[in-house]
């Protein structure tokens, strides 16, 4: 009887780790309303394209399985109307997002595994480590050419639908002329570091939050924040943080600072939490 016991608790928790690791619900939120989809129901209802793309986490041609990111959002109810922009959900908090004028322009899909590989996915590298793109890898047909300007984000849980303006409100400065230095700091934020990092609460949670309760800029020097945006692993060895001194040169770098510095003025309130 004991013994059984001590056997079967290791079982139980062996099972539900991985029904948790296999776990593949897509959540699709279209106009606040949020649907939920595991493979087998997309499966039964879309077709399943087999891609082969010039991929750049894989470095090299891959050929995926995959939903075409158009039936998937249609089957959601997407048509357009919902809003200008598309937010992609990641497990870990990556949460990048893609004007929905591109996805209409370019094929892009929802791969669940590579073609030939029984076990889905080889892992892709992520800074040091290696991780797996389960459940879900967003890919584009064009590959690697398209640019810094389209997201793939892997370990796919979640896309929303949404208005730009009104759903990252709080860290959008609609009201600067789009030629002022904070207001291209900002399209250079949104392009490169809303994925990862909030703005008054609202953005990416796989970086820290930039705005509350301080500013970076109150607590990091001007030079310090230009050489760590540079390149993070100057200052924190193995950060998760991507270089970026290939893709933003000096002029990106003062009108980022100048945005960062504006929301130092523009913040929301949190609730405090007590201190040590
Ligand atoms: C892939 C995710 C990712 C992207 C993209 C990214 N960051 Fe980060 N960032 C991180 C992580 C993770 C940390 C925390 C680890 C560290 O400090 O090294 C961080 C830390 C920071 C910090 C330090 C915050 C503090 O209080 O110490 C700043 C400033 C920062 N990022 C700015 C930016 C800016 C500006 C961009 C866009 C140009 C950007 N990051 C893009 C992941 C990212």
């Amino acid at each position: 009887m004991r013994l059984r016991r001590f056997l079967l608790y290791p079982l139980a928790l062996l099972l539900c780790l991985s029904a948790a690791a296999e776990d593949d619900t897509l959540e699709i939120v279209v106009g606040g309303r949020a649907q939920r989809f595991d493979r087998a129901a997309l499966a039964a209802r879309l077709p399943v394209h087999t891609v082969t793309i010039d991929d750049p986490d894989y470095d090299a041609p891959v050929t995926f399985d995959g939903f075409a990111l158009r039936d998937v959002l249609a089957l959601a109810g997407a048509d357009g109307a919902h809003g200008d922009e598309l937010v992609f959900g990641a497990r870990d908090g990556y949460a990048p997002t893609v004007a929905y004028a591109a996805v209409q322009a370019h094929d892009a899909f929802v791969a669940f595994r590579e073609h030939d590989n029984p076990e889905g996915f080889r892992p892709v590298r992520q800074g040091k480590a290696l991780v797996s793109p389960a459940p879900y890898f967003l890919v584009w047909r064009e590959g690697a050419a398209l640019g810094p300007d389209f997201p793939w984000p892997y370990q796919l849980v979640r896309m929303e639908v949404i208005d730009f303006a009104t759903r990252y409100a709080a860290l959008y400065p609609a009201d600067l002329a789009a030629d002022t230095p904070a207001r291209r700091g900002f399209d250079t934020f949104k392009l490169h570091c809303l994925r990862c990092h909030a703005i008054n609460l609202q953005g990416g949670d796989l970086g820290p939050e930039l705005n509350v309760p301080r500013n970076v800029t109150e607590y990091w020097t001007p030079d310090h924040l230009r050489g760590f945006i540079h390149d993070a692993t100057a200052y924190h060895a193995r950060s998760k943080m991507p270089s970026f001194r290939a893709v933003l040169d000096d002029a990106h770098l003062d009108d980022l600072l100048a945005y960062l510095g504006l929301m130092a003025s523009r913040k929301v309130s949190v609730p405090t939490e007590a201190g040590p």
